[in-house]
C-alpha cells in the first residue's frame, strides 16, 4: 500500500512535485495520480482519482494540490468516508487530525508559499487523531453521509 494518494491540477503541478522531493526524501511512499504537467486541467478528474484511493484503502492519506486547494477539498468531501481539510497554517493541519482525523489535506499553491506548505505537510502526517468527544463528532458525520444516501442506479 502506498502510504500517500498524491493529485492535483495545473494550478498545484509544482507544488506537488515539491511535496513529492520532500516525501522522497523522507522515505515516504506516495503514489501519484496526476496531473502530470501544467497543462490546464479539471481538478475533479484528479482530486477524484486519489481521493477513491483514500476511500478503498489503498492509500492510507491523500494530499491535494489546486490554485486555492478549495476545488480538490469540495471534490473528495463527496466521497463517503473522506475528510478532506483545506489548511493554510500548522495550527488547522494539527486540529484538522488531532480533532477531525482527516484522511485528505488539501492546499491552496497560490495561497501558501513551499516552506509553509511542506511544513503543514509534516504536521499533518505526523499528527495522530486524539478520539475519545471528537470521534463522537465523526460519528455524527458519518450517520449523516448514510442519511443522504441516494443509492446505487
Ligand atoms: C484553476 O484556475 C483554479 O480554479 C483551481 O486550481 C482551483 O483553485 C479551484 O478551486
Amino acid at each position: 500500500m502506498s502510504e500517500i494518494a498524491l493529485a492535483c491540477d495545473h494550478a498545484g503541478f509544482v507544488l506537488k512535485e515539491h511535496i513529492k522531493s520532500h516525501l522522497a526524501k523522507k522515505g515516504v511512499p506516495y503514489e501519484d495520480f496526476g496531473t502530470f504537467n501544467s497543462d490546464p486541467v479539471d481538478y475533479p478528474d484528479f482530486a477524484y482519482k486519489a481521493a477513491d484511493a483514500v476511500q478503498k484503502g489503498n492509500c492510507k492519506t491523500g494530499i491535494l494540490v489546486c490554485g486555492t486547494g478549495i476545488g480538490v477539498a469540495i471534490t473528495a468531501n463527496k466521497l463517503k468516508g473522506i475528510r478532506a481539510a483545506l489548511c493554510f497554517d500548522r495550527f488547522s493541519a494539527s486540529c484538522a487530525r488531532r480533532h477531525n482525523d482527516a484522511n485528505i489535506l488539501t492546499l491552496g499553491a497560490r495561497v501558501l508559499e513551499k516552506r509553509l506548505a511542506l511544513e503543514i505537510v509534516d504536521v499533518f502526517l505526523e499528527t495522530n487523531f486524539e478520539g475519545g468527544r471528537h470521534l463522537e463528532r465523526i460519528k455524527k458525520i458519518a450517520e449523516l453521509e448514510e442519511k443522504n444516501f441516494l443509492g446505487e442506479t
